[in-house]
C-alpha cells in the first residue's frame, strides 16, 4: 500500500520534470521571435505572390549602430517596418506610420538610427516582453504612444515648428502657465526648490520612492502618478523631518499629465548622453531666426512678462492671487498673495524683498520648516526686470486707481 503511493508520486514528478524539460527545449528550438518571423514570411509571400518567401529560415535581424552605442533587434519581429506593401497588416508586421508627415520615413532611415532612439525599449532583446519592457534591470521600457514625442529633442534642437512635435509646444504653454520654473531648475536655469528637470529621465528608477505607487516601477509611471497627485506620491516623512511635497496638485486632466510627462522626457533627451551618443550629422540645429526685440506698451506689461518668465506664478499663483499651500507657514499656511503689497510696502521695499529673498516664519515653532521660501533673485533678474515686476505688483491692487502705480 505505502509502496504504491511512493511509486505514484515518483511517476507524477517524473512526468512533471519531463514536461518542464520539454517546454524548455521547445522554447529553445522554436523561440517566440521565430514564430513571429515565420508568420511574417507567410504574410509577405501572400502580399507579394512570391511563394518562395514563405519558407525562408527565421533569423535574428538587427540594426547595429556602434556610433550610437545601440543594437536594435526590433526588426526581427517588426520585419515589415520599411516595406510599404505591409501597410494593411496587423502589428507587429505593419509598415511604420509616417505620422501624416511627408518625408518622415526618408528623413529617419531606420537602418541608420534604429528604433530605440525614439521609442526606447531594450534593443538587444528578441523576446517581446524583454524588448518592450518593463523588465528588471532595464530602465527604459517602450514609451507609451503619447510620450514618444519626448525623444524628438534628442536630435532636434528646436521643436517649436517641428511637424509631429506639436504636443511639446502645447505642453510648454502649460509649463509657463503654471510657473514650474519658479521652483525647478531646467538646464541650470530656474530655482532649486524642486529637482533639476533635465535630470529626471536620466535617473534610474531606484532613485524614486515607489512606496505609494501601484503598477510599473518605471520613471515615466512615477512621474505620471506624481503629476496626478504630488502629495499622494511624496507625502514626506514628517517624523524624519522631511515635509510633504509643496508641489501644487493642479487637478490635471489625463491628457495634460501625458503632455507634461512627454515634456519632462524631452528635457532629458536634450542632454548629451555618454551612454547613447548622437553623432553630429544626426543633430538638427535650430533655424536661426532674427532676434526680435520685444517691446512692451508699458512697464506694467513688461513686469507681467517678467512675472511669467521666472515662474513667480508657481508660488504666488496667476496674477499673484495666491492659493499655493505652504505647510506650517505663518499667515494661513499659504504663500502670500501679492495683490495688496502696495498697501504694506514701498516700491523700494518690494524690490529689496525680490533681490534678497526671505524665509517665512513658522506658525508652529515646533513644526517642520515651511517647504517654500522666497528665493533671492539677485543675479537672475536684471535691475530693469526687478523694477518692472515691482511696478506690475503695484498695479495689481484693485483698490488703487491704476494711475497711482507710476
Ligand atoms: C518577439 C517579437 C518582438 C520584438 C523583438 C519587438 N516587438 Fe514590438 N511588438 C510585437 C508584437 C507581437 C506587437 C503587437 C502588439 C502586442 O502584441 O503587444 C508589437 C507591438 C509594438 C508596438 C505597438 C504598440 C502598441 O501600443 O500598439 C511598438 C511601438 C513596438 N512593438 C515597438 C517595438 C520596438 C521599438 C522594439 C525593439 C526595442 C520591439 N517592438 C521589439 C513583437 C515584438
Ligand atoms: C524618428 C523617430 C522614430 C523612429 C526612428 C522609429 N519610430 Fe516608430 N514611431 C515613432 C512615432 C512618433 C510613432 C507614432 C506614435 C503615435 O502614434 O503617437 C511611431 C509608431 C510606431 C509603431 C506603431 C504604433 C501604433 O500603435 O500604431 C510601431 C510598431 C513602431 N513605431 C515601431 C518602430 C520600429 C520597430 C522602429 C525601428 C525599426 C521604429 N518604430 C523607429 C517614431 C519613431
Ligand atoms: C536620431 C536623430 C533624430 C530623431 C530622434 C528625430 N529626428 Fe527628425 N530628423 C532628423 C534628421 C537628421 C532630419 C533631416 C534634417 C534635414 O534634412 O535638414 C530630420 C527631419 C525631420 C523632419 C522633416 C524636416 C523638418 O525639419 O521639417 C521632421 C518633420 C522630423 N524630423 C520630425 C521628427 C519627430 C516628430 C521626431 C520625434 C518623434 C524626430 N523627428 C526625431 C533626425 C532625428
Ligand atoms: C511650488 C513649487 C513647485 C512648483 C510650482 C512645481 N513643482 Fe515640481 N516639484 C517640487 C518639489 C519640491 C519636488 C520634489 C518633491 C516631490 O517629489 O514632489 C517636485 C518634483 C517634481 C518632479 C519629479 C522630479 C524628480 O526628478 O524627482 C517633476 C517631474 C516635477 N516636479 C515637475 C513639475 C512641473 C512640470 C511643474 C509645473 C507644471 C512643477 N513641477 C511645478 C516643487 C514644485
Ligand atoms: C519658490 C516659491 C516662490 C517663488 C518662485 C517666488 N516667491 Fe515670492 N514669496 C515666497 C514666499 C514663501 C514668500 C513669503 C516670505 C515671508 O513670509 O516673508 C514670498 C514673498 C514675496 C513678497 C513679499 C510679500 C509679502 O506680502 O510680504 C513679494 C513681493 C514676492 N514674494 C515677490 C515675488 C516675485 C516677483 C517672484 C518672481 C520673480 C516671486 N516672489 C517668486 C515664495 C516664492
Amino acid at each position: 500500500m505505502k509502496r504504491s503511493i511512493w511509486n505514484w508520486l515518483f511517476l507524477i514528478s517524473s512526468f512533471g520534470l519531463g514536461f518542464m524539460a520539454g517546454v524548455l527545449l521547445w522554447q529553445e528550438l522554436f523561440p517566440e521571435w521565430a514564430g513571429v518571423q515565420r508568420e511574417y514570411n507567410h504574410r509577405l509571400a501572400q502580399v507579394t505572390g512570391d511563394r518562395s518567401k514563405a519558407w525562408a529560415f527565421p533569423k535574428v535581424q538587427q540594426i547595429h549602430l556602434p556610433e550610437l552605442k545601440r543594437t536594435d533587434r526590433c526588426v526581427t519581429c517588426h520585419a515589415g517596418i520599411s516595406n510599404p506593401k505591409m501597410a494593411d497588416q496587423p502589428q507587429p508586421f505593419r509598415t511604420h506610420p509616417n505620422l501624416g508627415i511627408p518625408g518622415f520615413l526618408e528623413k529617419h532611415p531606420f537602418n541608420e538610427i534604429g528604433c530605440t532612439v525614439c521609442h526606447h525599449g531594450q534593443g538587444s532583446a528578441v523576446e517581446k516582453k524583454a524588448a518592450h519592457g518593463p523588465v528588471p534591470h532595464w530602465e527604459e521600457p517602450l514609451l507609451a504612444k503619447g510620450l514618444i514625442v519626448g525623444t524628438c529633442t534628442t536630435c532636434h534642437q528646436n521643436t517649436d515648428e517641428l511637424k509631429g512635435a506639436e504636443r511639446l509646444k502645447q505642453a510648454m504653454v502649460l509649463f509657463k502657465e503654471k510657473g514650474c520654473i519658479g521652483c525647478h531648475n531646467l538646464h541650470s536655469k530656474g530655482m532649486v526648490v524642486g529637482p533639476e528637470l533635465a535630470e529626471t529621465f536620466t535617473k534610474s528608477s531606484d532613485q524614486f520612492d515607489f512606496k505609494y505607487i501601484r503598477g510599473e516601477k518605471t520613471v515615466s509611471h512615477w512621474v505620471e502618478e506624481h503629476f496626478r497627485n504630488p502629495q499622494a506620491v511624496t507625502p514626506g516623512y514628517p517624523k524624519l523631518g522631511a515635509p510633504e511635497t509643496p508641489m501644487p496638485n493642479y487637478g490635471l486632466s489625463e491628457e495634460e499629465i501625458r503632455l507634461l510627462t512627454a515634456l519632462t522626457i524631452s528635457f532629458s533627451s536634450e542632454e548629451e548622453s555618454e551612454e547613447h551618443p548622437i553623432p553630429a550629422r544626426y543633430r538638427v540645429a535650430a533655424a536661426s531666426k532674427p532676434v526680435e526685440a520685444v517691446t512692451y506698451a508699458s512697464k506694467v506689461e513688461q513686469g507681467a512678462a517678467v512675472f511669467e518668465k521666472y515662474g513667480c506664478i508657481g508660488c504666488h499663483g496667476p496674477q499673484g492671487r495666491g492659493g499655493i499651500k505652504n505647510k506650517n507657514m505663518d499667515m494661513g499656511e499659504e504663500v502670500p498673495p501679492l495683490t495688496y503689497v502696495s498697501d504694506g510696502y514701498s516700491k523700494e521695499e518690494i524690490k529689496e524683498i525680490i533681490r534678497e529673498g526671505r524665509y517665512p516664519a513658522r506658525s508652529n515653532r515646533e513644526g517642520l520648516a515651511p517647504p517654500l521660501w522666497m528665493p533671492s533673485w539677485k543675479g537672475k533678474l536684471s535691475d530693469e526686470e526687478i523694477d518692472a515686476v515691482a511696478e506690475y505688483l503695484f498695479s495689481l491692487n484693485p483698490d488703487k486707481p491704476k494711475a497711482s502705480a507710476s
